[in-house]
């Protein structure tokens, strides 16, 4: 920790968390960051300190330019569909940011293009020619992953350009064999094109990051991992970081190189200013105040460690260079695995936040189960699921909760509510004594530490209330003050317990203040040196974990994913099949009930046949161009040449599925399916749409 002048003066804190993608929904794993973050959040807060958490949608780059394409829709427009997603579920996980932006703000903007034009003038910008994939159906440069071919090493199909998820062999895209474009499935050309470069090889930059490693922001195991990037003194082990990319790409331009825009992963960082910069001009805080070089304040960034190598890197030496602060720390986390595996579609482990919401509910819960595994290392941890049915259950309801819930109502039945201080004062040095322990472990980021001292001191006062029994005192007229003695001292206790968990659970400790407790705010750490006066009659506070409810969520996962897995394991098969053969599965299966959201998945949309004809050596295919309103036509091979004439299908208007993977056939690609109804007797018919429908319209 920093040290300063008075330990007691409120800090200023600048906290992030790592910024979603805009292309996918918030998971479980996901949630260990915000989670963590939260929690250190809150306990600042109720420290007393000024804090500011900031975090947005990460929303630039390829995929997500390619995924709005796919469903029709604008960039612009998916990226705000998506970002009200992502607020609702951190809503729900009680995950409270000061400000949530997005990267595609002015703000933003702005600050990429200050810090560009900064380190340009500081001639940390070179300008160079490279060679790419170039998809010439396209027209566009490809990244890495959506190149396909056939590994160079073990010659499995269908392998992503940077590495082979069959046998594991890291490649260059240039190393595929037959290398395809996974977006229109044309045979990728090698171009050269003008790339800006950051200098990160430059001395200044080495050397700046050596010292920065040294200096104390880093965990210890991120240092190490810096080392092995770094490499020896001398050795200047660091390449040039290629910051820019080609048209046509969601992101902002690049200031003075028109059609060349910034990598998603130049803005990314940025975001954390543009999303800061707005809540000062909402709450007119200073923001240079936290990010000009010097700055006193602290600025820390939770992150996952497969992000550390952009943030510990390419950050700080872009701030550094571009005349900002450097990040005081850097937490980073571990990943995720449930039930001791990597989480997975097929096992119904990979699980959305909304499906956690929609089968579970109680999201303290898994705040509480997260924090118990949290001990601010890089290590991974498990969500094991039957080990967190039984922690909620036999810490949070069985030792916290049981507190209060055995004892309030003595209080309120025979003392007016009110506690008896006779022996009190001797319990609260007790409080406050523990309570800096626990502030250290949480200040630490040691939540696991933490949550056992809690549970420590919840087992000693469920000891005392076992041996007092106060049900059985309350029996026996003669006995009230005993009685009125330990419940207000288990209450008490269950006071404490409420501030030390707040950071944890702030929505149930917030009714523990207000409810019970009769207070008009929330609790704050210096609660813990203030005893309690009284409580109100006691409301139901939690109900047990039904481990019900979470096989239900595990096999809604399953059910919900399985057609598409299925699917992916039957187009596996396809390909080994002939094409005749593929032509004449397309069969659906009417087996089971689908749901509404099953069925939006496929896309389906009128197209126009441009073009219709015959293709060599195939005997049941024609090969169709059809138009759905993108820039290219797609090419589809289907098996409908037995009835009909392609001269009188072109100009015809049907209906293609439009997000069907891409197949690799005999004949060349085919990107997507047209439909035909056919039956018991002779015949193939393909749909038409009625008159007036345009291409590219959507059916649903
Ligand atoms: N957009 C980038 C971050 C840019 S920050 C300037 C990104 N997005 S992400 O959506 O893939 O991940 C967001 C955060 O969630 C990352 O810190 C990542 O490490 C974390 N996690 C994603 N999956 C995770 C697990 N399974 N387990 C733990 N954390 C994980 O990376
Ligand atoms: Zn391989």
């Amino acid at each position: 920790m920093t040290t300063r002048k008075n330990p007691d003066a409120p800090r200023k804190i600048l906290v992030t968390s790592a910024l979603p993608y805009a292309n996918g929904s918030i998971h479980l794993g996901h949630l260990v960051e915000y989670i963590q973050t939260d929690i250190w959040v809150r306990f600042q807060k109720m420290q007393g300190h000024e804090v500011h958490y900031v975090c947005a949608d990460d929303t630039h780059g390829t995929p997500i330019m390619l995924r709005a394409e796919k469903e029709g829709i604008t960039a612009e427009q998916l990226i705000d569909r998506v970002w009200h997603e992502h607020k609702a579920d951190f809503n729900s996980f009680l995950v409270e940011f000061d400000n949530y932006g997005s990267t595609n703000s002015d703000e933003t903007k702005q600050y990429a293009e200050e810090i560009y034009l900064r380190l340009d003038k500081a001639n940390l910008i070179a300008k160079r020619s490279i060679e790419q994939f170039y998809d010439p159906v396209k027209n566009m440069f490809l990244p890495d992953r959506f190149i396909k071919g056939e590994c160079p090493k073990c010659h499995a199909n269908d392998q992503y350009g940077d590495n082979c998820e069959v046998c594991g062999a890291a490649y260059a895209p240039t190393d595929l064999i037959n290398p395809y474009s996974a977006v229109s499935g044309a045979k990728p050309e090698l171009r050269f094109s003008d790339h800006y470069f950051f200098k990160l090889s430059a001395d200044t930059c080495q050397q700046f990051l050596r010292e920065w490693t040294r200096s104390g922001s880093l965990q210890p195991e991120a240092a190490n991992k810096m080392q092995e990037w770094l490499g020896a003194e001398g050795e200047n082990k660091l390449t040039d970081w290629d910051i820019s990319r080609d048209a046509p790409y969601f992101g902002f331009e690049i200031p003075g190189a028109p059609g060349k825009y910034f990598y998603v992963w130049l803005d990314a960082p940025v975001g954390y200013m543009g999303s800061f910069r707005q809540l000062c001009n909402e709450k007119g805080l200073d923001f240079d105040e936290y990010w000009k070089a010097g700055s006193k304040t602290e600025m820390y960034h939770f992150i996952g460690k497969d992000i550390l190598y952009f943030h510990a890197l390419f950050w700080p030496a872009m701030l550094q260079h571009a005349g900002f602060r450097t990040p005081t720390k850097l937490f980073a986390h571990g990943f995720l695995t449930v039930n001791g595996e990597k989480m997975s579609k097929s096992r119904g482990t990979f699980i959305t936040a909304k499906s956690y919401v929609d089968h579970v509910g109680n999201t303290e819960y898994l705040r509480y189960y997260y924090a118990a595994k949290l001990n601010g290392t890089m290590e991974d941890l498990d969500l094991n699921l039957e080990d967190f049915v039984a922690k909620v259950n036999s810490d949070l309801v069985g030792k916290y909760i049981n507190i209060a819930s055995r004892c309030a109502g003595f209080l309120t039945k025979f003392f007016d509510g009110k506690l008896a201080f006779g022996e009190m004062e001797n319990v609260l040095g007790g409080a406050v004594g523990s309570g800096q322990t626990i502030a250290e472990s949480f200040e630490s980021r040691d939540y696991a530490r933490a949550l056992r001292d809690i549970m420590g001191i919840a087992d000693r006062i469920n000891g005392e209330i076992a041996i007092a029994a106060p049900w059985i005192l309350a029996k026996d007229e003669t006995r009230r003050a005993a009685l009125h003695d330990i419940c207000s001292r288990a209450l008490h206790g269950f006071y404490v317990l409420s501030i030390l968990l707040r950071p944890v659970l702030p929505e149930l400790t917030s009714r523990v203040a207000r409810e019970l407790f009769g207070m008009n705010r929330d609790f704050t750490w210096h609660d813990l040196s203030v005893l309690p006066t009284r409580v109100n009659p006691y409301q139901h506070l939690a109900t047990r974990l039904d481990p019900k409810l979470i096989e239900a969520m595990v096999a809604a996962n399953k059910e919900s994913l399985q057609p598409a897995a299925e699917s992916r394991q039957r187009h596996a098969e396809h390909q080994q099949h002939t094409v005749a053969k593929e032509a004449a599965q397309a069969e659906i299966d009417m087996q089971s009930f689908i749901s509404i959201e099953d069925f939006a998945k496929i896309d389906l949309r009128v197209a126009r046949i441009v073009n219709a004809e015959h293709v060599e050596g195939a005997e049941k295919l024609l090969k169709l161009t059809l138009d759905i309103g993108e820039a290219q036509p797609r090419t589809v091979f289907a098996g409908i040449k037995s009835v009909y004439d392609p001269e009188k299908l072109k100009g015809r208007m049907t209906v293609m599925v439009a997000n069907l993977a891409p197949r690799k056939m005999k004949f060349g690609l085919s990107e997507g399916m047209v439909l035909a109804a056919s039956g018991e007797t002779p015949g193939l018919f393909i749909l038409s749409p009625d008159d007036g429908a345009q291409p590219g319209m959507r059916i649903k």
